[in-house]
């Protein structure tokens, strides 16, 4: 198979679809691999690293839509990479179709098959192409957090770990699942007092089980949590409802209760927020004051470290796009319930039904469509 890799073209975006050990991979595996000239550079990938592992460079994004039998990406195809998809053509990439009626449309009428990492499944339930994402995320919040606690930026002038002698900083996680566990691992290797609120006894189990010594856990309720928000320095906001908006969990009033200076991260601004004071920024200008507390609420935080977001992603990414490139799409497919519950649109048809039903769109089975 043709594998093409464009340089993605969404601004602020700095990953790429696949590295250099992956391109080495499907290479071995028979593959020819096309990347475009510096799809790499944002994430520290040089042309030279993909030639030495037997890629080849090229020049425009037009000669490899053109050319490519599947195309691996980042982000969701923008509206010039729409025109240029084909119908016999595979695309393997973040998709997030439900809130975009125009991007699904332009799929449909180009007549290509899109397979969504974002619905790729797991036997566990769980969905392992934004896991790598979630983790990183959760990573990266105590670590802007503390940033953004110190008095240059406006916050409280705490430090994560305290001293001897001087107390640490509370952390309050409100949400522990894959981004909520991630930051109260890291914010407690940095010293502070951390505490993880759920309203899943199974995750509180799980939490307690495995971090018990490392921080604290506790139920979810409207009081537990304004109790433990008015004591914290910093709170990170890493609550999921699937399918839905992230309920408000403290308003603008309750915010007054806040100590001055404490930083919010709100890791879930991208379905919204869990404070009412949230609005989502950007890596250029990301915190801002409301009511003397500081909120951090990047849509996008991976962007901020594209080497790591890359290299995790193209982790998750590469066994099922060996296979997609080693099968091809059907047999994969058929062979692979969970690849198979990625598949989002086939020849001018939607096969994903949370998608259909968000836009008003008929769908035609996946399992039958693989069969077409
Ligand atoms: N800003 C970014 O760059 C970025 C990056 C990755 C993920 N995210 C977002 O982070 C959020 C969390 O993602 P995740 O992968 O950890 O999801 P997840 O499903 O693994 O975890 C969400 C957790 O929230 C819990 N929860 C639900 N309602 C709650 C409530 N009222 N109180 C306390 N806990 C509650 C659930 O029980 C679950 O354990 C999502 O909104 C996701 O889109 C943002």
């Amino acid at each position: 198979m043709k594998i093409g890799c464009p340089t993605e073209i969404k601004p602020q975006e700095f990953r790429v679809g696949m590295t250099p050990d992956a391109a080495r991979e499907a290479v071995n595996h028979g593959h020819q691999v096309l990347i475009q000239k510096d799809a790499g550079m944002g994430s520290g990938f040089s042309d030279e690293d993909y030639t030495t592992a037997g890629a080849h460079i090229i020049a425009t994004a037009e000669e490899i839509f053109a050319t490519a039998d599947m195309i691996v990406k980042v982000k969701e195809p923008q509206a010039v990479e729409r025109k240029m998809l084909r119908p016999d053509q595979l695309l393997f990439t973040y998709l997030h179709l439900a809130p975009d009626p125009e991007q699904t449309h332009d799929l449909l009428e180009s007549g290509c098959t899109a397979i969504a990492y974002e619905t790729v499944t797991d036997d566990r339930g769980g969905l392992p192409l934004l896991a790598p994402m979630s983790e990183v995320a959760g990573r990266l919040a105590p670590q802007v957090g503390a940033w953004t606690l110190q008095k240059a930026n406006g916050g409280r002038g705490v430090l994560m770990g305290g001293v001897p002698g001087v107390a640490p900083a509370k952390v309050v996680v409100i949400g522990g699942g894959v981004v909520g566990t991630h930051a109260a691992k890291i914010a407690a290797g940095m010293g502070a007092d951390v505490t993880v609120l759920d309203r899943s006894l199974n995750r509180l189990k799980y939490l307690d089980d495995v971090f018990g010594r490392d921080f604290k856990n506790q139920y979810s309720t409207a009081g537990a949590t304004l109790d433990l928000v008015r004591q914290a320095d910093m709170v990170i906001g890493a609550v999921l409802i699937p399918g839905a908006a992230a309920p408000k969990l403290i308003s603008r009033a309750q915010l007054s209760e806040m100590k001055p200076g404490a930083a919010i991260v709100d890791v879930a601004i991208d379905q919204g927020g869990c404070f009412e004071t949230s609005k989502a920024t950007t890596h250029g200008d990301p915190i801002y004051n409301v009511d003397g507390v500081m909120h951090y609420c990047v849509a996008n935080m991976p962007g901020a470290v594209a080497r790591t977001s890359t290299i995790a992603l193209g982790n998750a990414t590469m066994p099922f796009m060996l296979a997609l490139a080693d099968k091809g799409w059907r047999q994969a497919c058929a062979d692979d319930p969970h690849l198979l519950n990625g598949l989002n649109v086939h020849a001018g048809q939607l096969t994903y039904y949370a998608v259909g039903k968000a836009l008003g769109i008929d769908v035609v089975s996946p399992s039958l469509a693989v069969k077409q």
